[in-house]
């Protein structure tokens, strides 16, 4: 017996070796019919079935086919429910049907995929590591947490359950402090998946947090020379790798003049509109969620993000939007967002990058006290009322509010004028 031949297919070993020996020789259509000639006669042969899904998703990869497809998910789940399907048949057919699931927009159903395998194999630590990822991209956080726990008493040396474990408790708990020593292990276990921009982003920024800048700057280093970051100040994870990068952008530079100049031509009936939106109950300014205080008060009214207008918050603010309709770069950006941003006195936003390098952010000021500061990389700048400042917050940035009064500005992303048509057509919103 070969791993992925039980006895019963033993038997018919050469007619089996046969149809998967013609894959590539022969046409799909006739492959298929060789499969279901074995099929008629051996309809629980678990090789003769698990070809059967392979020729499918070839057919549906080539012809671009989403009912093949699905008939190909179909047929690995066939797989999955036989009897006496040797491991790593099993095994095999369940990481491609977890795989086509994703692809075809089932994270849940993927997800069973794992669970099966892992309830299967219990003491299968690669399996349960799957199923935590699994959870984690189906937002099952707290499901997720539980596998890598159960993984890491299985073994208490597993790295990629480690980073996980790390990046939930940082992330989702918000316990840089906590979730600091798994991902320090996670990270110098150099197991596969844990060299992964995410793992050395949270680990880094847990260590700043903790105000250890020195062990942050080293994990970025190593970050920037691993290719997992643009440098170690620039640390986007969503990239074109071409683009020009620098954290501070004179108007000339983007490009934009034209559509900034509109924008402050303009920028008291923005301010107007931006501020008729802070009364507490008929405004619509909702708090900052991405954990990024150390302290104070952020709040945002968004217009546009991912390139989509937000009616409901255009109607309130409706010159503004008239004039971003106006601007190609703006409107299209699927990488970006519209918003109006109010800090209150006593805020400090901890540095941080924002997750593209395909744009650029520029501030209009809007109301402006004295004692408020921007650091973008090394240079710390403030705003001042009708200007922009622009930057690339794929840049490491900071922000200090120490004054005695809300600062309120607009925030516009545009397009990185280094990218293609093609590119912005084709990039995932983020
Ligand atoms: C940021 O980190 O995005 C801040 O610059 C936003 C703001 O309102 O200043
Ligand atoms: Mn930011």
């Amino acid at each position: 017996f070969n791993s992925l031949t039980n006895p019963a297919d033993f038997a018919i070993r050469n007619l089996l070796d046969n149809a998967e020996n013609s894959l590539y020789i022969l046409s799909d259509e006739e492959v298929l019919k060789m499969c279901e000639e074995i099929l008629k006669k051996y309809p629980k042969s678990p090789r003769a079935n698990f070809l059967k899904a392979e020729i499918l998703i070839k057919m549906a990869e080539e012809k671009q086919s989403n009912s093949i497809l699905e008939q190909g998910i179909t047929q690995y789940q066939k797989v999955l429910d036989l009897p006496d399907v040797p491991y790593a048949l099993l095994v095999d057919a369940g990481t491609k049907l977890a795989e086509k699931q994703i692809f075809r927009g089932w994270n849940g159903k993927a997800t069973k995929t794992w669970r099966f395998l892992s309830d299967k194999y219990p003491n299968d630590v690669k399996l349960k590591n799957k199923l935590g990822v699994s959870y984690l991209m189906a937002n099952q956080n707290e499901e997720a947490r539980k596998t890598f726990e159960k993984v890491l008493e299985m073994d208490h040396g597993d790295g990629l359950a480690k980073v996980h474990l790390g990046f939930i408790i940082k992330t989702i708990d918000n316990d840089p402090e906590k979730a600091l020593p798994f991902l320090i292990e996670g990270v110098a276990s150099e197991a596969e998946g844990t060299k992964d921009g995410r793992f050395y982003f949270h680990l880094g920024d847990a260590f700043q947090r903790l105000n250890l800048l020195k062990e942050a700057y080293k994990v970025y280093k190593t970050g920037a020379e691993n290719g997992l970051f643009l440098s170690s100040i620039q640390r986007s994870l969503y990239n074109v790798n071409t683009l020009t990068g620098r954290p501070w952008w004179t108007a000339e530079e983007t490009g934009y003049t034209e559509d900034l100049k509109l924008f402050e031509e303009s920028w008291k009936v923005i301010r107007d509109e931006g501020m008729a939106q802070l009364d507490a109950k008929t405004g619509g300014f909702t708090p900052e969620s991405e954990n990024l205080r150390e302290k104070g008060e952020w709040k945002q009214f968004v217009l546009y993000q991912r390139g989509q207008k937000n009616k409901k918050n255009c109607e309130k603010a409706p010159k503004t939007c008239e004039l971003i309709d106006r601007m190609e770069a703006v409107k299209t950006n699927k990488r970006g967002q519209v918003k109006f941003s109010v800090i209150h006195p006593g805020t400090h936003i901890w540095p941080h990058c924002g997750p593209t390098n395909c744009r650029l952010r520029a501030h209009l000021g809007l109301k402006v006290p004295t004692g408020i500061n921007i650091r973008v990389g090394q240079e710390k700048r403030t705003w001042k009322e009708g200007k922009f400042i622009i930057f690339d917050d794929s840049f490491e940035h900071e922000v200090w509010h120490n004054g005695n009064e809300l600062r309120l500005v607009l925030i516009v992303d545009f397009w990185h004028p280094d990218l293609t048509e093609e590119q912005k057509k084709t990039l995932s919103p983020i």
